[in-house]
């Protein structure tokens, strides 16, 4: 399968436009894979390997790799990337109100380095089309749901947005992940300095049950330095939030390059020292009294593990997936699961932050 996306498919895809051909590959995938029997036949095919259940923050997850947020702003297609062999979907970044995002074109693939810059800018439905989905399906896997701010509401409102968003989803996500990082909407990584993020998380976490709720994690950049990295998990931990996702994309370039001068967030594989430096950086902080879901650059199981002892509970990706196609989830699993089995313990926990 991997040979036939990587020699066939991928080169038609490729062919488009980058946003054009994310919008073939998940509609193509939502429709064939719509019904439940396409979805069982797809997770036969594709050999996804089992592996002792993780349990955290209350839930079970049945392998440590989830799609990260963006992918499936909308949640039209949760189910049917679980089918590839996805634990877990995150779904979003979603806000109050629809909004159409920046002026294409506002994604770009930089092939050779298998990366990708966007500016997309929160192009979704809104919560309410969102919550309506959600609400109609049966989950096949974690559902998890990030929530934004529209671009028009100013900063001294954004609680009202994060709060509305929040209020809509906490009965139906499995888990709300708080973004307060992505680069496209102008001043929303501002909101990642203690003060603003207070104002953010109090009434969010007044909102959610006392008896526990929904858990609430909370999304960095890769881009901060290691005192604001420090103070952020000694908050996130004085606070009771339930993890962090890290990271979001960075506004930096690895080196002067043309091919990196379009603006907006750069994901993929010169993400990927970033996204470690953040987690080995906060796992030395917290342990294991805040679980990091670890995404940024990972390319196989290898990657996957990496992430894992550097002090990740779970891992996403992105970027991989497109390059990587739908055999990918299975196949980087696969690699995982070999290299599990060579490590001497079939326990995932047992190696989070052996290296960090
Ligand atoms: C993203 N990402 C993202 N993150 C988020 O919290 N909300 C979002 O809406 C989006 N949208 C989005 C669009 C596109 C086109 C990309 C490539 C990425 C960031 C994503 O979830 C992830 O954190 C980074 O892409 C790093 O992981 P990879 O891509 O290197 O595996």
């Amino acid at each position: 399968m991997n040979f036939l996306y990587k020699n066939l498919l991928r080169p038609l895809m490729f062919s488009l436009d980058a946003e054009t051909a994310h919008n073939v590959g998940l509609e193509s995938l939502r429709i064939g894979l719509s019904s439940p029997v396409a979805r069982r036949l797809a997770r036969k095919f594709f050999e996804v390997p089992e592996f002792p259940p993780i349990e955290l923050f209350g839930l079970k997850f049945k392998n440590p790799l989830g799609m990260a947020a963006g992918f499936d702003k909308n949640a039209v297609a949760f189910n049917q990337l679980s089918a590839l062999g996805f634990s877990f979907v995150e779904t979003g970044t979603v806000t109050p109100q629809p909004q159409t995002g920046n002026p294409r074109p506002r994604m770009f693939r930089i092939h050779d380095d298998e990366a990708i810059i966007n500016r997309l800018g929160f192009n979704n439905d809104g919560v309410t089309r969102l919550v309506e989905r959600v609400s109609v399906e049966k989950k096949e896997c974690v559902l998890g749901i990030n929530i934004g701010k529209n671009r028009d509401v100013g900063i001294e409102d954004a609680p009202d947005d994060y709060l509305k968003c929040f209020h809509a989803v906490k009965d139906i996500a499995d888990y709300v992940v708080v973004n307060v990082s992505s680069p496209n909407t102008p001043g929303l990584r501002n909101l990642q300095a203690i003060k603003e993020l207070e104002r953010i998380m109090d009434p969010l976490l007044k909102e959610n049950s006392p008896d526990g709720g929904v858990p609430i994690l909370l999304k960095l950049a890769p881009d901060l330095v290691s005192e604001e990295f420090e103070a952020l998990a000694d908050f996130s931990v004085s606070k009771g939030l339930d993890g962090l996702v890290l990271t979001n994309t960075t506004v930096t370039r690895p080196r002067e390059d043309h091919r990196y001068d379009e603006q907006g967030g750069l994901s993929g594989r010169p993400l990927a020292d970033l996204s470690d430096k953040a987690i080995s950086s906060i796992f030395r902080r917290t342990g294991d009294k805040l679980p990091i879901i670890g995404v940024g650059g990972v390319f196989s199981g290898q990657d996957l593990m990496r992430k894992i002892r550097l002090g990740a509970s779970l891992v996403q990706v992105y970027t991989g997936f497109v390059y990587g196609g739908p055999g990918f989830p299975s196949a980087i699993l696969r690699e995982f699961r070999e290299l599990l089995e060579r490590s001497g313990t079939s326990e995932i926990s047992e190696l989070t932050g052996l290296d960090g």
